[in-house]
């Protein structure tokens, strides 16, 4: 079993997109230094969409204009369209995700078009991206169930899946946006993507609404897959999902990571002291258990 797993850092995008009060320009500069610094290596900072639809991603190109480069940490960022990627790529991002869904009702309320029509419209921004030297990932979202919708079956996500990683993405990230999964409907999703992707090109996102996020990585673990999306002091959500809570606290995910022996090359106090530093600053309670338990020792 490969013991080396991957952290990509959720914080500064959707951490912060669904946030009532904007994280100011400088902290988010701050927020993306310190988590580099705790030893995250891939962070997604930005989004590349309607500043009237997500207005906490407004200053997305001047956010990417104001941060550092560091050898060993790729900056990350949304893109929807084309209007998108071009702005994305003048930011210098040095990876874009595109995002659809499983459902049609998610899909329409979020990016105002259909699955097949979102589809259509990444696979030449994907071969732009690559043609840049630019990094890929295909998010599909609503992997559970859609807000809109209901259940999604699980062969459904995984002929999507295998849609957009022909259609070049690097790899996909499997999203249970509104966080109702348990490893009881993880582990069958997980079994038929697995059976048209390549685990070490699988990605999970898991929002915990129903406090079960921590419990659906140890599926995915166990399959093999080695790259979580996690959101430090389990910041996040999505505007579209109505009912929606944050992203799995990525100070959950270190401490069992540490527990079961796996490496993460991230410094759990410095990621702690992070997100005890951010919450204040966005004025909210600290979302993540472990971040609490060792700001208060
Ligand atoms: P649209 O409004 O449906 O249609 O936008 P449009 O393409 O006709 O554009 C309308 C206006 O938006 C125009 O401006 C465009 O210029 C502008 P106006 O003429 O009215 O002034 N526009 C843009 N502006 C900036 N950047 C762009 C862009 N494109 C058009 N790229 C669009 C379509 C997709 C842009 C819109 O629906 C949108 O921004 N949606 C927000 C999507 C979003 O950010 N959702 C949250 C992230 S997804 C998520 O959280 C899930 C995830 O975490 C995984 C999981 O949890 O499952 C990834
Ligand atoms: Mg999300």
């Amino acid at each position: 079993m490969n013991d080396r797993v991957t952290l990509v850092e959720m914080g500064p995008r959707d951490g912060l997109q669904n946030e009532p009060h904007l994280l100011p320009l400088p902290l988010r500069v701050e927020l993306v230094e310190r988590l580099w610094h705790s030893g995250l290596t891939r962070i997604e900072v930005a989004a590349f969409v309607s500043a009237k639809r997500v207005p906490q991603m407004a200053d997305s190109a001047a956010l990417l204009a104001a941060l550092p480069r560091h050898a060993g940490l790729r900056l990350g960022a949304l893109v929807p369209n084309e209007q998108g990627l071009k702005a994305a790529l003048a930011a210098g991002v040095q990876e874009i995700g595109l995002f659809t869904a499983c459902s049609e009702g998610f899909t329409l309320a979020n990016i105002g078009v259909g699955v097949e029509e979102s589809l259509a419209r990444f696979a030449p921004l994907a071969s732009e991206a690559r043609r840049h030297g630019i990094r890929v990932r295909g998010y599909l979202s609503t992997v559970i169930a859609c807000p809109y919708d209901g259940i999604t079956r699980p062969k459904r996500v995984a002929q999507l899946a295998a849609r957009l990683l022909d259609l070049g993405c690097n790899e996909i990230s499997l999203g249970d946006t509104i966080g109702v999964g348990t490893p009881g409907s993880v582990a069958p999703m997980l079994d038929a993507v697995l059976g048209e992707v390549p685990a070490g090109q699988v990605a999970v996102h898991f929002h915990d609404t129903y406090g079960q996020a921590l419990a659906n990585l140890l599926p995915a673990l166990e399959r093999g897959i080695r790259l979580i999306d996690s959101s430090v002091a389990g910041l996040g959500g999505c505007p579209y999902a109505p009912g929606a809570s944050g992203n799995l606290a990525s100070e959950e995910v270190v401490y069992l990571l540490q527990g079961l022996g796996l490496d993460c090359g991230v410094s759990l106090p410095s990621l702690a002291a992070t997100g005890e530093w951010v919450s204040r600053a966005l004025g909210r309670p600290n979302g993540s258990r472990t971040g609490r338990a060792l700001c208060a020792k």
